[in-house]
């Protein structure tokens, strides 16, 4: 991110292209992601982890649009699917089926037959769903390969909303079931038994839970290793988390993350004798931070507070109102004017909660100026919704400051009546 010269009035850069621009070209809201950020994060995962035979599955919850799966697609992603769409969605980019985890502790048996017929790899989240798999399986006259999601009991610090390998969390199978599980896994028909799978949460900024879940993971597979099954792969999820708050948390890099497990996953391949595939799942630390959700100011209120009213709330972006998340705004028109009113940036739904960022020091504004949230890129359109009777927005992709794609138009209101019926007893 960049600034022009006075010339140009000070607009923000962004992937080399002025956001003004775009908001003129476009109209806003506007989802903006820079191709290059996104192909630099996902590499920088592949040269920390270069030393082990590795594969990063894309976790696409974090960011569904199609143009920027084929760009991880061409980097060499996998990815990691939490529903028939996503599954869907993965094949249209040109993700290779035999780098895909479908993970899900709510599959329906549409579902597992898709997987199933797709040749993915199935996270299976409970001992249920393994009877039900086979039978799926036996039925389709397939072999299902799977990995067991394990619940790991570690605890990171993390909001609960996204702590998800707590004891208490609906995901994955406790620990001292395991075992048990994999032998069970072992007897039942047209199942191919090849990994473990955790995930324990994500916005993870202390790293060393990381440690932890390796240790409890890597002893499993020594246990299975003792009870002669062999495994292919260990994934041990996403949840590296990002540098929301510039000033105050420091982002720890897939280099760090590697320096944090590789010993213990190392060391542990080499007393068994074992050679094993690594999996991680990053979804946040991929996109996240590579767009930004450009939007415009629609008013100006002196009230209880100095509200700013612009036009994407959480209908495009929940992650304020949904986790109190930080995001850092700026006002993209005025970059280098002085931050000089408390501000309290809402967006235009009809819930008192709809803040996406309070209690700022920005620039003054006024109707028709544009405001950026940053750092939107991971569970940001993915999440959007059409509350309010408001259709979704666009989004573009940019690249060196030369390139600029749509890669979703935006919809309009008949996108939002599409599906909807009145009944004729009606009318
Ligand atoms: N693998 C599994 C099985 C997951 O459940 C998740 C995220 C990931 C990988 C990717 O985690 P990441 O690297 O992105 O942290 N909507 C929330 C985050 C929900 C995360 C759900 N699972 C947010 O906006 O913070």
């Amino acid at each position: 991110m960049s600034q022009v010269g006075e010339e140009e009035n000070e607009h923000l850069i962004f992937g080399g292209v002025d956001v003004v621009d775009l908001a003129e070209r476009y109209g806003t809201p506007l989802y903006i992601t820079d191709e290059n950020k996104i192909r630099a994060n996902f590499r920088s995962y592949k040269k920390a982890f270069e030393t082990v035979d590795n594969d990063i599955y894309f976790a696409v919850k974090a960011n569904g649009n199609l143009a920027i799966l084929r760009i991880l697609a061409q980097e060499g992603a996998g990815a990691d699917v939490f529903s028939g769409g996503e599954l869907r969605l993965v094949k249209l980019a040109g993700i290779p089926m035999d780098k895909v985890l479908f993970n899900g502790n709510s599959k329906s048996e549409e579902e597992l037959r898709a997987a199933v017929e797709s040749q993915v790899k199935i996270s299976v989240d409970s001992r249920e769903e393994l009877q039900t798999l086979s039978a799926v399986a036996v039925k389709m006259g397939e072999e299902a390969e799977i990995a067991i999601r394990v619940n790991p009991d570690v605890s990171p610090k993390v909001n609960p909303k996204i702590a998800t390998g707590l004891r208490t969390s609906q995901f994955g199978i406790p620990y001292d079931e395991i075992l048990q599980t994999y032998e069970e896994a072992a007897r039942l028909p047209n199942i191919a038994l090849t990994g473990i799978h955790c995930h324990i949460g994500s916005q993870i900024l202390d790293i060393s839970v990381f440690r932890e879940a390796t240790e409890k993971m890597m002893q499993l597979a020594e246990e299975l290793h003792d009870r002669g099954i062999e495994l292919e792969f260990v994934d041990l999820g996403g949840g590296l988390g990002i540098s929301y708050q510039k000033e105050k948390e420091i982002a720890p890099t897939p280099k760090d993350l590697a320096e944090m497990i590789l010993p213990t996953f190392e060391a542990k391949m080499r007393s068994l004798g074992v050679n094993l595939k690594l999996v991680l799942e990053p979804g946040r630390s991929i996109v996240g931070p590579a767009s930004i959700l450009l939007s415009k100011v629609n008013s100006v209120k002196h009230a209880y507070k100095n509200f700013v009213a612009i036009d994407a709330g959480f209908n495009l972006f929940l992650r304020p109102v949904m986790y109190d998340a930080y995001h850092e705004v700026m006002v993209a028109n005025k970059l280098n004017e002085p931050a000089s009113v408390l501000s309290t940036m809402v967006g235009p739904v009809c819930e008192s909660g709809d803040i996406i960022a309070k209690d700022r020091m920005l620039p003054p504004v006024k109707r028709g100026d544009l405001v950026t949230i940053l750092d939107t890129g991971a569970y940001g359109f993915s999440m959007s919704s059409q509350y309010n009777g408001r259709p979704r927005c666009a989004e573009v992709l940019v690249r060196d400051g030369a390139v600029v794609d749509l890669i979703r138009s935006k919809e309009s209101i008949e996108d939002v009546i599409r599906n909807q019926v009145i009944p004729q007893r009606l009318r």
